[in-house]
């Protein structure tokens, strides 16, 4: 069985999707749940589930990271998934997890990736460049945004009309669709 934590600073909803998935699972458990904010709704999930959470102190996490570390080996955490993540990984935790963080990114990179680069952001530069497709992009994460090796990628075609509320929409049920499977097959064969 491995442990997973989920890092998300937002509303949750890939964090409740993968809760979801791996519910009864019998290799994968999702054990923790980070946020960077205090207020983000992946914590009112975490307390529904019953799944221990903690918020991040950003100077602390940008320094030594050690309540950190000690908190992901205290409950003997395996790997990392980031869902709507938006601090910088830092290179203590790279170090800590070697080949086990793993990020969604909501647009297929290396097209809008980079610092500034997240939610509805991605979606807007879509839109503005008229694209006539987008999509997810799942990827290990290293020390710089959005630039880790690809694992997984898929698409969607865009329409004319697609606002980027629409875009967002089509985009989210693709992480749906996709991230617990490549999360369960990427943990499971290590
Ligand atoms: C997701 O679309 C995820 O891909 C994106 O944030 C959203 C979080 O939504 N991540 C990034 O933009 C990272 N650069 P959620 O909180 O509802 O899961």
């Amino acid at each position: 069985m491995k442990s997973l934590a989920i890092f998300a600073s937002g509303r949750g909803s890939n964090a409740q999707n993968i809760i979801r998935y791996f519910r009864q699972s019998k290799s994968i458990r999702i054990r923790l749940i980070v946020s960077s904010h205090e207020k983000a709704g992946v914590l009112d999930i975490a307390r529904n589930e019953g799944i221990p959470s903690l918020v991040l102190d950003k100077k602390e996490y940008y320094g030594s990271g050690e309540s950190l570390v000690k908190s992901l080996t205290d409950y003997q955490i395996d790997g990392i998934v980031l869902a709507g993540f938006l601090w910088l990984v830092p290179t203590y935790l790279i170090e800590n997890y070697p080949h086990a963080i793993i990020n969604i990114h909501p647009a297929l990179l290396p097209k809008y990736g980079g610092k500034g680069m997240y939610g509805m952001h991605v979606h807007e530069a879509v839109w503005k460049n008229k694209e006539n497709h987008t999509g997810i992009t799942i990827h290990e994460v290293n020390e710089r945004y959005d630039e880790g090796k690809t694992l997984f990628q898929a698409t969607c075609p865009l329409s004319p009309q697609d606002l980027p509320e629409e875009i967002a929409r089509k985009v989210h049920e693709l992480e749906y669709a996709h991230y617990p499977r490549v999360i369960e097959e990427y943990f499971n064969s290590q």
